[in-house]
């Protein structure tokens, strides 16, 4: 067992009330282990009751983070959520970037890169995701998306701690997840691209999604400098996610 981070994304799935039905089942399972890290990333209404539950008190494994933060800091943006009010709630991390907000809501990379500058100006981690359709691997443009995406995404920014999320965005929600030799293929591409932005190998962490659940994690663990997985549809029902992250 190669990789230790578990990312819950619930994209708008699951309400507070049937957020506290998982998560009492699921710390009816859970046992600590000395090495793991589950990052829950719920709906904002979720997160604010959630962080701050008694039931989270004695862990030490479980973690949370939002789903989504405005690129602004403050002021007239209806509907957005800032930086300052992720921080008040006491999270942890934030998605960034992924595929279907710069599908769905045309968020671009020069979005993603002020919310990351507020991110990290705030000392919330970000979980940035990177990944090509299925158009542009036919096209074998896949590293270069990636590499731009990075690029473009980590402009002028100070080195810190950050989660990479490689997801090809023909592999969400599909069913379909990349083979080992291809992961190990983009890891080692984005782990370069990071040393050559001045990261260091300990500043971040390479994690794989895409249609990851219980049948193909132990195939896709194999894949090289992978620290963890971003899961959907495989981390709403409790059970279910648990045997994935206790393996
Ligand atoms: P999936 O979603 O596991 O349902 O493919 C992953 C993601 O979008 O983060």
């Amino acid at each position: 067992m190669n990789s230790n981070i578990y990312i819950a994304n619930w994209k708008m799935n699951i309400t507070s009330k049937e957020a506290n039905s998982f998560f009492n089942k699921f710390l009816s399972l859970h046992q600590r282990s000395s090495d793991r890290k589950i990052i829950f990333c719920p709906s904002f209404t979720t997160l604010a009751t959630s962080v701050q539950s008694a039931l989270f008190n004695d862990s030490n494994e479980i973690y949370f983070g939002a789903q989504n933060v405005s690129d602004k800091k403050s002021g007239a943006h209806t509907g957005e959520i800032s930086v300052s009010m992720l921080k008040e709630i006491g999270i942890d991390y934030c998605i960034v970037g992924h595929s279907e907000r710069r599908a769905i809501y045309s968020e671009s990379s020069e979005v993603v890169n002020n919310k990351i500058k507020l991110l990290i100006e705030n000392k919330i981690k970000p979980i940035l995701c990177i990944g090509e359709t299925l158009e542009q691997r036919e096209n074998n443009n896949s590293d270069e998306v990636v590499l731009e995406q990075l690029s473009v995404c980590l402009k002028e920014i100070p080195t810190s701690e950050i989660i990479i999320a490689y997801e090809p965005v023909w592999a969400i929600g599909t069913g379909k997840n990349a083979n080992v030799s291809d992961i190990s293929a983009m890891n080692t591409v984005i782990k370069n691209h990071m040393n050559k932005l001045g990261y260091i190998d300990e500043q971040f962490y390479i994690l794989y999604g895409g249609s990851v659940n219980i049948s193909n994690l132990s195939i896709i663990d194999k894949a090289s400098f992978l620290s963890g997985f971003l899961i959907g549809g495989a981390s709403l029902e409790p059970e279910n996610f648990w045997n994935i992250v206790k393996r």
